[in-house]
């Protein structure tokens, strides 16, 4: 072994400063740059539990980012650490691309039992961005080709990839990259939208396949659009035949208060993506939903079956989603208890 290697018995009994350096070095020298600005390199987090970090003196810390969103249910859920002990404890066969995981299945099938409508076709992924490619992919097929471009908001961030770049309206993000030509509507115009479909050809260069919301704007600032604007947005692609897709990769998984947030506005649409809170805090999953004929006719053929995978379609863990669902608000480790929350 290298004289440097660091086994992972060491890792917690270092200093953290060390932990710092090495991500200077080796991860991210311009973030460690921009944390050290704020003070943030100076706190060692040593434990997390529901909203709380505690650091290496015991000071307790209220966690307001939450991981922007991952973290709904707090750090560290008992119930999401012990499914995961369990399935480790079991030596489950998950990863294998011959067989097929019971844990998949039945999450795809848990999953839909969660979402509104007929929103039961569940592809499993690793992260956000995956989830939003997947449904910019499968949007695209479901037009066999013919439609390929999406409407999507200003200042909208749906990932960072190139197809879900070519969608986020962030301009900062967008600036440095080759991106696929798409359509910016400002955010909460449902008539700028229909312009646009009206106008829009059919088929071909510039033919619209759908249009792709968050149904809150999350890292523009936390945008609520006016009331009644996603359903507006449902009937005008119901009326133009182009597919909705929902990001609720920040808005669902009762971050609002229902499950999804669309269903504030008894919206459901014909995809939807899901990521950060669906791994329960203690793992990166990411799904792509969508209602059974769309998914069919995008990928109806068998000689498809290969041309959306992932070699790791999240395993498990098992957040309690179900139970948080018939209360619509989760209840969590003793961290929450002392955070406030809607009542
Ligand atoms: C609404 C929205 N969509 C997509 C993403 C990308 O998710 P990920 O970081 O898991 O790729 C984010 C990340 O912040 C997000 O807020």
């Amino acid at each position: 072994m290298h004289p440097d290697w660091i086994p992972l018995s060491e890792v917690g009994k270092r200093p953290y400063a060390e932990a710092v350096a090495l991500f200077r070095k080796h991860v991210n020298p311009g973030l460690v740059t921009l944390l050290e600005m704020g003070g943030y390199t100076a706190i060692d987090p040593q434990e997390a539990e529901g909203a709380v970090i505690i650091d290496a003196q015991g000071k307790r810390i209220l966690d307001f980012v939450s991981s922007y969103g991952a973290l709904n249910l707090g750090h560290n859920h008992p119930r999401v650490r012990q499914a995961m002990i369990e399935v480790l404890t079991d030596r489950k066969v998950d990863l294998s691309k011959e067989l097929l995981s019971r844990h998949v299945a039945v999450l795809a099938h848990n999953l839909s039992l969660l979402c509104p409508g007929d929103l039961d076709q569940v592809y499993l992924c690793n992260s956000g961005t995956e989830a939003v490619e997947a449904a910019l992919k499968l949007a695209s097929r479901y037009f066999q080709g013919k439609r390929q471009r999406f409407i999507y908001a200003k200042e909208s961030l749906h990932g960072k990839t190139l197809g879900a770049l070519s969608v986020t309206g962030n301009e900062r993000l967008r600036r440095y990259f080759p991106l696929l030509p798409n359509y910016a509507v400002p955010y909460g115009d449902a008539g700028a939208i229909e312009t646009l479909l009206k106008t829009a050809p059919q088929e071909g260069e510039g033919a619209i396949a759908g249009v792709i919301l968050e149904p809150i704007q999350g890292e523009a600032g936390v945008i609520v659009p006016p009331q009644g604007y996603l359903r507006r947005v449902r009937e005008i692609t119901e009326r133009y035949g182009v597919l909705l897709i929902l990001d609720e990769i920040q808005t669902g998984l009762c971050r609002t208060g229902t499950f999804l947030a669309c269903e504030a506005e008894g919206v459901v649409p014909d995809i939807l993506a899901l990521a950060k809170s669906l791994g329960g805090g203690l793992a990166s999953i990411g799904a792509t939903i969508s209602r059974t004929p769309v998914y069919q006719k995008a990928y109806d053929n068998p000689h498809d079956c290969l041309v959306q995978t992932t070699t790791s379609p999240a395993p498990p863990p098992w957040p309690p989603w179900r139970s948080i669902r018939k209360r619509n608000w989760p209840s969590g480790p003793p961290g929450w208890a002392n955070a406030s929350r809607p009542s």
